[in-house]
């Protein structure tokens, strides 16, 4: 089925508050979003402004997912974008977060011509956004041990991966280069 990205508009906010407040969403902060919150954020700029943008992902004419990129403000001073992937569960392992990624990243690349590069970061038990972030051609960066606590006050640690504007154009994954300690002397 088509699938397509739409952006969200500030009329959409009942959309959105259901949307994230009906389903659970293990894999990000704290549980309690309500209403008041969505709306407080839809008007003051936190889904769409200077920072911001959203998109839907819409699949046969329905609001499946939500892409949220951010830091979008200091790219022109060479900052690195960030992005909230949230796919629906019942539309999940279907292949729509991949591409979505790709998407995304595309998307990302193309608004902004000298980005170098797109960052993203899951905690280390979110299997499936580690595979996707692989599948899309996102090389693993940074492993940041004990970094990110739950609402069971579990710690996990978080994974951090990134796209090269020169990747995404060849179709390669670089790695970074891990064994670049210097001897002691
Ligand atoms: C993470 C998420 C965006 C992935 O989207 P998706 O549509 O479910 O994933 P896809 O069907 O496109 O699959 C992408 C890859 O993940 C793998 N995958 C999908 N579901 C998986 C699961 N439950 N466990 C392990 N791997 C899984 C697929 O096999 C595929 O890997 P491959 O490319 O190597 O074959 C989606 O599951 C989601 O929204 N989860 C909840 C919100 C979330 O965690 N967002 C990320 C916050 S950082």
């Amino acid at each position: 089925m088509h699938t397509s990205y739409q952006r969200l508009v500030a009329s959409d906010v009942d959309f959105l508050a259901d949307f994230l407040i009906d389903e659970s969403w293990p894999f990000h902060g704290p549980a309690a979003l309500d209403r008041d919150t969505v709306r407080r954020r839809v008007s003051g700029g936190y889904y769409d402004g200077d920072e911001s943008r959203t998109f839907w992902i819409i699949v046969g004419g329905e609001r499946v997912g939500l892409i949220r990129l951010f830091d979008l403000a200091d790219v022109p001073e060479g900052g690195t974008p960030l992005f909230d992937l949230r796919v629906g569960a019942a539309h999940r392992s279907r292949g729509l977060g991949g591409q979505a990624l790709t998407w995304l990243t595309a998307y990302l690349f193309t608004e902004f011509p000298d980005l170098r590069r797109i960052e993203g970061t899951t905690r280390q038990d979110n299997r499936a956004m580690r595979r996707t972030f692989l599948s899309s051609g996102y090389a693993k960066e940074a492993h940041y041990r004990q970094a990110w606590p739950d609402e069971q006050e579990h710690v996990h640690d978080a994974v951090g991966y990134a796209i090269l504007r020169h990747d995404w154009l060849s179709g390669a994954t670089t790695p970074p280069d891990w064994n670049d300690e210097q001897p002691a002397t």
